[in-house]
């Protein structure tokens, strides 16, 4: 029987971007040493630092002593190499949600770490049946999504495959909730419950600018002082990243066969165009350019 996923239990996190160095940073903070993987050790790193700054913010903001965050930092770990997996008792994947890379990792995740370790992706939309189905423990496999950014939103979905277990889910939930989240649970459906819903809200939005019905600015504020959202849609675009929304809208679009979910072009050619959101500096609005060492310019 695996033991809980209580810290110090190792974790290992693939992809170091948005939202795996959110997911570092907020497991560190709960105790858990992590080793975060990309692709090159600079962007590794990169993810590590842009952690490290995300801690310290939040324990300004938290009234919490710098100390911790530092402590926290201290338990991440940067690399490109993916040895560690076989020491890990969890690992999440949160590479770019592409199917076909997903299921490339989680073989290479199924052969490197222990047949008791949870392998959990944060996908947005795609089938955790699908990721389960390329490994040799489906009912080992399992989706914790957290939200952006990490440390502030108290939500983690989790979502169950065809032959996710009842015991992976308890184990799953336990994690998360070690880390001060709420929990919901969602079954495998494209986009599960809120990436569902978010997707429908900013795709229709962007379609409302394209048709001149408002400027950005006035869809936006709309949105925030007519449902006290706390952010417009077309900001909300910028911050999920332009392409993971083009992503997650054609995961609809196929997975439904149903033309509501059919992306707007204007959206297809700002991605085209490699305008995706703050992550570039430019999206729906322009953003000034964060420090080299949290993803600015190389
Ligand atoms: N951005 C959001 O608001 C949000 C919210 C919830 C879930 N998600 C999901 O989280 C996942 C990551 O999204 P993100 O916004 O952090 O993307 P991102 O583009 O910021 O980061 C992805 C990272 O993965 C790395 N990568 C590329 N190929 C890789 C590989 N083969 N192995 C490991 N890493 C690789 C990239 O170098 C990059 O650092 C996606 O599945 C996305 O749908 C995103």
């Amino acid at each position: 029987m695996p033991g809980p996923l209580e810290p110090p239990a190792q974790l290992f996190v693939l992809g170091a971007g948005i939202m795996g160095s959110g997911i570092a940073g907020q497991a560190a903070l709960a105790g858990h040493p992590v080793t975060l993987y990309d692709i090159e050790t600079r962007l590794a790193e990169r993810g590590r630092e842009r952690a490290a700054h995300d801690l310290e913010r939040h324990c300004v903001r938290e009234g919490r002593p710098a100390t911790e965050a530092r402590e926290a930092a201290d338990r991440i770990s940067a690399t490109s190499e993916l040895d560690g997996l076989a020491g890990s008792s969890l690992v999440l994947e949160a590479a770019p949600e592409s199917l076909e890379l997903k299921r490339r990792l989680f073989q290479e995740m199924d052969r490197r770490a222990p047949a008791e370790t949870l392998l959990a992706s944060n996908t947005s939309s795609l089938s955790i049946t699908a990721l389960a189905a390329v490994t040799k423990r489906p009912e080992r496999v399992v989706g914790i999504h957290f939200f952006n950014p990490v440390l502030r939103m108290p939500l983690v979905e989790i979502i169950a495959g065809v032959r996710t277990s009842g015991e992976t889910v308890q184990r799953a939930r336990a994690f998360a909730e070690g880390l001060g989240k709420t929990v919901t649970l969602s079954q495998d459906a494209p986009g599960f419950v809120t990436s569902r819903s978010m997707a429908v809200l900013v795709n229709e939005a962007i379609w409302m600018l394209y048709d001149r019905v408002a400027t950005r600015e006035d869809i936006d504020r709309a949105h925030k002082l007519g449902f006290h959202h706390p952010m417009g849609p077309l900001e909300l675009a910028d911050l999920v990243g332009l392409d993971t929304l083009l992503h997650v809208l054609d995961r609809l679009y196929t997975g439904f066969r149903d033309p509501k979910y059919r992306a707007c072009p204007l959206l297809v050619n700002l991605v085209e165009a490699g305008k995706l959101g703050r992550k570039t500096g430019e999206g729906f609005y322009t953003y000034p350019a964060p420090p080299a060492s949290l993803g600015g310019a190389a």
